[in-house]
């Protein structure tokens, strides 16, 4: 058996993290530590390199040649500052809170968060046209496949504290993505739930692909344990007190 301590420190790093309103980023975090390009025409529009492989190839899955394109991905805390200062001003405290995440608060801020747009004449910066049809309506069926979930759904605006935006994807990874699609959770939702399985005897079971995965959750002041030598596993902060584990279950 191999055991497994999992530093406190990483707690806001990973996949999983939860960032809204109530659950700011550290102000120590400095963002990902490698950020690449989605697409190689929008070479200022960054992702989490992992989340931008993946984006990569979602988009090359659903077809989009061109026709979805990047809006805005990574930003510095910084610039969601001024991008929240100059909403203020323009469109007022109301649009503002509903569409613009409290700096320190924003997904965007992690390098996990793009917002996507319909190539299709003037795209809004804010709020880009993302219909539920044509190519768009093909990359939402196939997001979560590739670890992407469409973070801020209609009917979750009371816990998520954003009102629907169809354009914004939020990379949390396998199997976790198809597990709140297939419950219809939101993330808050979510790590509320994975709270509940708290240890590798009290797992959440899901397949994906035809593989078995064992997800549980430690609290980051207890958070090891133990795995035969050769299981695989990867962990995650959750930005809410602990630590997601998601164990590939067949050699758990
Ligand atoms: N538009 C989302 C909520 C953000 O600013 O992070
Ligand atoms: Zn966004």
């Amino acid at each position: 058996m191999k055991e497994i301590v999992l530093r406190a420190d990483e707690k806001a790093n990973g996949s999983l993290i939860l960032v809204n309103r109530s659950h700011p980023l550290p102000a120590s975090e400095t963002g990902p530590a490698c950020l690449l390009p989605v697409i190689q025409s929008y070479p200022d529009i960054l992702l989490e390199a992992k989340a931008a492989t993946l984006l990569g190839r979602l988009l090359d899955a659903c077809g989009s040649g061109g026709q979805i394109v990047p809006v805005s991905g990574y930003r510095t805390h910084a610039y969601q500052e001024t991008l929240y200062a100059d909403s203020l001003k323009e469109n007022g405290e109301d649009f503002t809170r509903q569409y613009v995440a409290w700096p320190g608060c924003s997904e965007h801020e992690t390098g996990l968060a793009i917002d996507l747009g319909l190539a299709d004449g003037e795209i809004d910066f804010i709020r880009p046209d993302f219909p539920n049809e044509g190519v768009c309506a093909v990359f939402r069926k196939l997001a979560a496949e590739y670890g992407f979930i469409e973070r801020y759904k209609a009917g979750k605006e009371r816990i998520t504290g954003i009102s629907p935006e169809e354009w914004h994807f939020r990379y949390v990874g396998c199997p976790h993505a198809t597990v709140m699609v297939e419950r219809n959770l939101c993330l808050e939702e979510y790590i509320d739930l994975l709270h509940t399985h708290i240890g590798p005897k009290n797992v959440l079971e899901t397949t994906f692909k035809g593989q078995r995965f064992a997800v549980f959750w430690l609290p980051a002041e207890n958070a090891y344990f133990s795995l035969p030598d050769e299981a695989l596993y990867l962990s995650s902060g959750d930005n809410a007190g602990g630590f997601v584990v998601t164990v590939w279950e067949s050699v758990r």
